[in-house]
This record gives structure tokens, sequence and C-alpha cells, in this order.
């Protein structure tokens, strides 16, 4: 660098730090601020936001300028995600090279590569107990291959999303060793207790995540005499984000991931990074306090990476991760739209759609500033029955016997179900159940085809099918789960691998099956008919401007029960989305549809007219609809 592209650079550097001064240490000062050593931290933050800075690539850099002069780069409706363990994807990093076509013929334009970095030995909750955040799982490759398949996904205009664990390490991690050594530095980088006094005091308002093989939210070491908060598994412990150290080293990892290539960070269970006698220790105002200061570091030193927070908390908890009040546009650019996948179950079982349309109607705004959902109809992770009691008797229905028959539903034993998946944790003492399964195997399809149904076969392709339109068009990011779109089922083998075996979620995280992909390629059988479908569902969405995410969307009541609608607005046009939810015909006035903007009865999903009958529209079993 010469002398003077360096001052341009160092200056451009400046001129970030000041727009977003405020945001990072507003932040901080309330968090730290009362804090003998909050002056020297503020200080080694910003020379850790200038080193970063140095380090960013040319090429990163030049990223950046884009996506500042096209902030709504993960807004546009050519984004659509893929979601994989990269080992069941392609057995390794470098194996991933091997499949960009494939993903780039499905429509993708975003990979999250499930967790990556290296985790502890044995069981690793799924890479989710990190011992490493600046190493990559040696069984995937090396740092070295991360790199180049990040530059090859972004030549080819895909972004790529991976995990950064904020709420807790593997207690193989070097701090979590040290802190068992005694050195009291790093004791304080986590929740430690010399007895279990204060953890019951916590305990009695703490809800547990993983009742059925880690009870209860904190572990005994006798022989370092502590006791170590650990909210998931006994191995995960959790950090503590009340001292300063812990953010300083966290913004060192994720300026060092922004920096490989990655454009997504998704920051896991961030809920619980902040904890407070009395209370669940879940959202509780600091978290977004965190949060807001985390983005601005971010847009200081790596401005073309954005946030994806997995808060999987109620209707109301969740918004907030995409920012309100004071932290309006400036916290997290996406967060998992759980509502939605839940609600999308919901009705599909139930056939009715009123508690759906009720949820998404009252507790989501139509619009969000830089930010928008990520949709999703399956991940990972089990489907907890997050409807409330509320919003259960709002719709004339009893919350905890509706969650039951969900389970029930979705596990397959309730009379008359479509469904095949497991239970995941069952809590006795609330009777929540929990379920495993994948989308193909949920909706229908494994119980249809081991009868031999060809009836109940094409209503489970639909189901698939109006999962994956309703992803598309509600507004947000599309993630398409490893498999769904080739329709793979459950993998009930999952109990071999000693290491999985206690935990269900397996169930639903096949290998990929490239030779059932290659028959699909061809259009051959239902897995052909469920990709072709994914596949245009994607390309259509690319072609609907509408569907950008800073449009509106106003959920519509059609006053059918079976049927969910909204509309998706921008300045000049709408889409009018409908969908039917059960395997009857069903109709809607025509003028109902005009009324709520559609100008031709044009659906620009399948791109043919739709059919009026007496001035109705026509809707069958399943039907999806994007009006214009
Ligand atoms: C997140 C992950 C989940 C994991 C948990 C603990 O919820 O999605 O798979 O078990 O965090 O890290």
């Amino acid at each position: 660098m010469t002398r003077t592209t360096r001052d341009f650079d160092e200056r451009i550097f400046a001129l970030r730090l000041e727009r977003s001064r405020a945001d990072l240490f507003d932040m901080l000062e309330r968090l730290y601020g009362h804090r003998a050593d909050y002056q020297p931290f503020c200080r080694k933050l910003t020379a850790a936001l200038k080193a970063a800075w140095r380090e960013r690539s040319d090429e990163l850099k030049w990223l950046d300028l884009q996506r500042d002069l096209e902030p709504d780069w993960f807004q546009r409706p050519d984004r659509a995600g893929y979601v994989f363990y990269v080992d069941r994807f392609a057995g390794n990093l470098k194996g991933v090279l091997d499949r960009l076509d494939y993903l780039e013929a499905l429509g993708v334009t975003y990979v999250h590569f499930m967790p990556c970095l290296k985790p502890r030995p044995g069981d690793s909750d799924g890479g989710y107990s990190v011992m490493d955040y600046r190493a990559v799982d040696p069984a995937l490759g090396t740092m070295a291959d991360f790199e180049t398949v990040a530059t090859a996904l972004r030549s080819r205009g895909i972004s790529l999303c991976v995990d950064l664990v904020l709420n807790h390490t593997a207690k193989e991690h070097a701090w979590a060793k040290k802190a068992r050594k005694g050195v009291a530095k790093y004791q304080d980088y986590y929740l430690m207790f010399d007895d279990d006094t204060l953890p019951k005091q916590y305990e009695q308002t703490l809800v547990e995540v993983f009742p059925d093989n880690a009870p209860g939210s904190f572990t005994a070491y006798p022989d370092i005499g502590k006791w170590v908060w650990t909210t998931f598994n006994e191995h995960q412990w959790d950090l503590n984000w009340a001292n300063p150290q812990v953010f300083l080293e966290m913004v060192g990892v994720m300026l060092f991931l922004a920096n490989k290539g990655v454009d997504v960070l998704r920051f896991d269970a961030v809920a619980f990074m902040w904890k407070r006698m009395g209370t669940r220790c879940q959202s509780e105002p600091e978290v977004h306090l965190l949060l807001h200061a985390l983005r601005a570091a971010t847009r200081i030193a790596a401005p073309a990476v954005i946030h994806l927070e997995e808060a999987i908390v109620g209707p109301d908890e969740m918004i907030p991760y995409l920012g309100r009040g004071e932290h309006y546009g400036k916290e997290g650019n996406l967060a998992y739209h759980n509502s939605l996948m839940v609600q999308f179950w919901s009705a599909l079982a139930s056939r009715d759609t009123r508690l759906m349309t009720h949820v998404l109607a009252s507790h989501f705004p139509p619009v969000l500033a830089n930010a928008t959902y990520a949709t999703y109809i399956r991940c990972h992770d089990d489907i907890g029955w997050a409807v409330t009691d509320e919003d259960a008797r709002d719709v004339g229905l009893d919350g905890r016997l509706h969650r039951a028959f969900l389970s029930d539903f979705y596990e397959g034993v309730f009379p008359g179900s479509f469904a095949k998946g497991a239970l995941f944790q069952f809590n006795p003492q609330t009777g929540d159940k929990r379920i495993s399964g994948t989308f193909a195997s949920l909706a229908g399809l494994e119980k249809a085809e081991a009868e031999g149904d060809a009836e109940e076969i094409e209503r489970a392709i639909d189901r698939i099918l109006l999962g994956h339109a309703l992803i598309a068009s509600y507004g947000g990011i599309p993630l398409i789960y490893m498999g769904d779109e080739i329709a793979l089922p459950n993998d009930w083998g999952y109990t071999a691998e000693p290491t999985h075996a206690h935990d269900s979620r397996w169930l639903h995280r096949p290998a990929m099956d490239w030779q059932r992909v290659a028959g699909a390629m061809s259009g051959e059988g239902t897995a052909g008919r469920v990709l072709a479908g994914v596949r245009h569902i994607l390309a259509r969405r690319c072609a609907t401007p509408e569907l950008h995410g800073a449009n509106l969307t106003v959920i519509a009541e059609t006053g059918e029960d079976g049927l969910f609608a909204f509309v998706r607005q921008s300045p000049g046009t709408a889409v009018v989305c409908v969908f039917n939810f059960t395997e009857s015909w069903a109709s809607l006035p025509g003028d109902w549809a005009v009324a709520h903007g559609a100008t031709a009865f044009r659906d620009t999903l399948s791109q043919s007219d739709v059919g009026l009958e007496d001035g109705r529209i026509v809707l069958p079993p399943y039907a999806r609809l994007w009006l214009r």
C-alpha cells in the first residue's frame, strides 16, 4: 500500500468509526461504564477494530463499499438460502466446491454452513460446543479451505453464513481450561459459584432447555470446587457477558471470521446472554444493548457483514431482536421467524388458519427497518409448540390442549395423522413435548409412501410446496433445509451413532442423497416433482419485486377457516398471496382480491390466469396463489 492509499484507508475507517461511535459506546457505557477498567477497555476495543480493518482484504473492502451502496442486498427477492452440515452435504469443505453448480441450479444465493468451527471431541451438540473459534473443524478441512470456499461462493454471488456461539463455549475451550486451572482472569469469563446457594436461587425462575438429557442449568465440578452455569449441556459453559473482556474477545473472533469472507454471522442462543436473578434469564434488556453494540462494531470494521440472531422465543419477545425502541434499525438484520414456522404446522394439522392469522396479524409489524426475517419450515432443531395460552384463547382454543394435539399429531399418534415424527425433550413439569422430523416426513410423505397411497403422496407433495411458497413470499430470506428440496425422509438410523443416539434431532439431519438428486434433476419421481416445484418457486420469487423484504406484509382476513392470506405491498403494486391449508376445494370472492389490491386474476407463481366461478376464485386443495 502506498502512503496515500494507506491514509485514505485510515480516513475511511475514521469515517466509519464516527458514524457508529454513539451506537457502540453509548451501549457499552451502560453495560460497563461503572467499572474501573472501562476507559482502558474502550481503548483496547478501538484498537481491535482498527487492527481488524487493517487486516481486511481489498476484495472485502470493495464488498463493504458495494453494500454501503446497496444496503438492501439481503432483503431482495433474489436472496434465497440453503442450510446444511458440511460433512452431510459434501463430505468436507473442498467437497462443497463440487456442489456449487447444484446450489446455483436450485436458485440458492445464501448458504448456512451448520457449525463448522473446531468442536470439542465426542458429543458436541451438533458443533455448538466450540473449543476454538479461530480454527475450522479438522474433519472438514483447514482455515485455508474455508477461505477458498468463501471466495468461490462470493464469485458466484452466494453469501456465506456461519454460526458464532455467543452464549457458551465448550468446557475444552482454552479459556475454560485456564478457568479450571484456577486462573482468576478466566474464571471471570464464566459464571462460577463456590456452592449451590445462588444456583438454587436462580433455578427457581429458569426454564429447562434440555430437561431430558441435561436437566438443570448448573453443573458441579468437585475437582475445582465450583458450580458452573451450563444452560444447555454440561459441556457448554455459559459466558459471563457482564465482563467486558468477554465482549472484547468475541469482537475479535467476530471480525476474524468476517475477514475470512463470512457475510452473515448467526449468533446462537442470544436470548440467554444476560442473567438476572428472579427472571427466566432470557431476553433481558442488556441482551439488546450487547447486540446493538456488536452490530455497531461490525458496521465499523466489516460493514459488508450482517447479523442473524437466533432467538427462539414467543412472538412479542422475538421482534425486539430485529430492533425496537432505541434499537430500531440497529440490532439484528435477520432473525428466525419461529412463529411463522410453528403456525404453518399448526394450520396444516388442524386445517384451520384462524390461530395463524391472529398470531401473525397481532404480534408482527408489517415492516421492519434495515432488517428482515429468516423464514423457514424446518431447521436442524426440534419444533417447540410456541403458542401462548392467550393467543389460543383469543381464537377459542385451549393452549395446553392445542399444543398437546400438535405434538401427538406430528409424532404420528393422533388418529388420522398424516405425519411421522419423534418426540424431543418431554418436560413432565410443563407437559411440553417437542417434535423432530424432516419436512417430507412431517408433511405425510413417509407414511403415504409406506402405505403406497398415491392420493396421499400427491397431498404430501402439495404440502411441501405450500410451505416453500409460503416462506418464499412472506417477506425475508427463505431458508431451505438441506434435503427438503428432494423430500428426504427421516433418518431412523441416527441411533446407530453413539454420540447422536440420545438426541432425536438427528432424525431430521440426514446425509444428502446425491443419487436421489441426480434422479430428481432429470425429473424422476416424487423427489423430481418436489425439486422442480422448489426451483420454480425460487425463480418466481426472483421475478416478483413486490416480495422485497422492505415491502409491507399485511395479513388479510379471508373469512374462510382453511385459507391464509397476506398482501405484499410495494409503493405502486401489490401481490395478494393466498394459501389453502386443507385437502378440500375452497373459494374466495373475486371482489375480495380486488379490494386487497389485486388488479388482475393472474397468478404470478404459476404464471397462469385464475379461474373464476360465479365471481369466486377457485382454490384447489393446498393451493398457493400469488395474485398480481
Ligand atoms: C441453538 C442451536 C441448537 C443448540 C443450542 C445450544 O439453539 O440451534 O442446535 O443446541 O443453540 O448451542
